[in-house]
């Protein structure tokens, strides 16, 4: 008889549908591989890889190099399996029993789950109509509910609005729990929290790899926070969780990101053009984004869905989750991808209208 811990059984898990898509569009990737010029650097780096050493000097290079960028030192700097392991152990490391974690809703459906992983209880606050951000009734659930710690998805996720850097400082002078801002499509944004750092010492900030610079496969993420939080969330870890090929990747990446500034460019460009077009659609509300996908409200948007699948166009529908019934998240893909699923999307409207 297997005896597994108390509630591990009842845990919701992360909901994808994967299938070989032939355009893949639900997962807010990048749809093209490395740049080339980085792809001959990173396959050079991999060629000198210590495969008989654990990793101490690898994760030592990149933390300078990101603290740098940021004018921090290595110990502000914490690298996680993709910024998942970040955010998993900064709830395992501010929650526990007496926890409280603050987040909003809608927004990145793992904080619930990484909640009730760490046995705390998520409170879940609800955005606008809009999916505006109420800085004040932030602020009052995380002081009313004596939060441990409270969490803002910067620009948010699935909804793509941004939060302006004052709100998220409003939030910041008035509370007294750690605030993590998880700024995973921050590129495409530009208003990032870092900036606050050195005035907030409770802020938390967790970027990725994974979305602008494409390496969702390397599985890379990183905070920023003062050096006592790094020294301590340190602890929640195994030693060497991140294996040297992905960091070794992440180092040259980081090292070359200006490469990666035309595509970040045409990829807001894409949004504008694409959530340009959604809205001529009659019966289509499209929300503002300021990241690398769109989300849009559709009366008929579980049939749009099924018909954009049998056309092996994969986007994230989300159905029935509360606040966004009737809702899919399309990513951007690459301009004739785009072109593609745009009229799919326009001829499937045109057929019901
Ligand atoms: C808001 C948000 N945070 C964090 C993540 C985790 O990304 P990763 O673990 O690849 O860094 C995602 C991935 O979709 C996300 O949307």
């Amino acid at each position: 008889m297997l005896k597994y811990r108390d509630g591990l059984a009842a845990m919701p898990t992360y909901d994808v549908v994967e299938r070989p898509w032939k355009i893949k569009i639900n997962a807010n990737e990048c749809n093209l591989n490395l740049p080339p010029l980085v792809e001959e650097r990173v396959l050079s780096r991999l060629s000198r890889v210590a495969f008989n050493r654990y990793p101490n000097e690898e994760y030592d290079l990149l933390r300078e190099q990101i603290a740098a960028a940021y004018n921090l030192t290595k110990e502000n700097i914490l690298l996680g399996s993709g910024s998942s392991e970040i955010i998993e152990k900064l709830f395992y490391s501010f929650g526990g029993r007496d926890g409280t974690i603050v987040y909003p809703r809608p927004s990145f459906s793992m904080y619930g789950i990484y909640a009730k992983a760490a046995e705390s209880r998520g409170i879940a606050v609800d955005l606008a109509e809009d999916y505006a951000f109420d800085a004040d009734k932030f602020v009052n659930a995380v002081n009313d509910n004596k939060a441990t710690l409270a969490v803002i998805c910067n620009p948010n996720n699935p909804t793509g609005t941004g939060i302006p850097l004052a709100a998220i400082e409003r939030v910041a002078q008035n509370i007294d729990c750690a605030l993590l801002l998880d700024e995973a499509y921050m590129e495409f944004y530009g208003e990032s929290a870092s900036e606050l750092l050195t005035k907030y010492p409770h802020l938390i900030v967790a970027r990725t790899f994974s979305k602008a610079y494409g390496l969702a496969a390397a599985r890379v993420g990183y905070m920023l926070a003062a050096k006592d939080i790094v020294s301590t969330v340190e602890k929640s870890y195994m030693p060497y969780h991140l294996n040297v090929l992905s960091v070794a990747t992440a180092d040259i990446v980081y090292q070359m990101r200006y490469e990666y500034g035309p595509r970040i460019d045409q990829l807001i460009a894409e949004t504008e053009r694409l959530s340009a077009e959604l809205k001529k659609l009659p019966g289509v509300t499209v929300y503002p984004s300021v990241t690398n996908f769109v989300l849009v409200r559709y009366a008929k948007a579980v049939e749009l869905n099924e018909e954009l699948a049998a056309q092996g166009i994969g986007v994230r529908s989300f159905n029935k989750t509360p606040r966004l019934e009737n809702c899919l998240r399309i990513s951007m893909g690459t301009r004739e991808e785009n072109d593609i699923w745009l009229k799919a999307v326009q001829d499937f409207v045109a057929r019901e209208a």
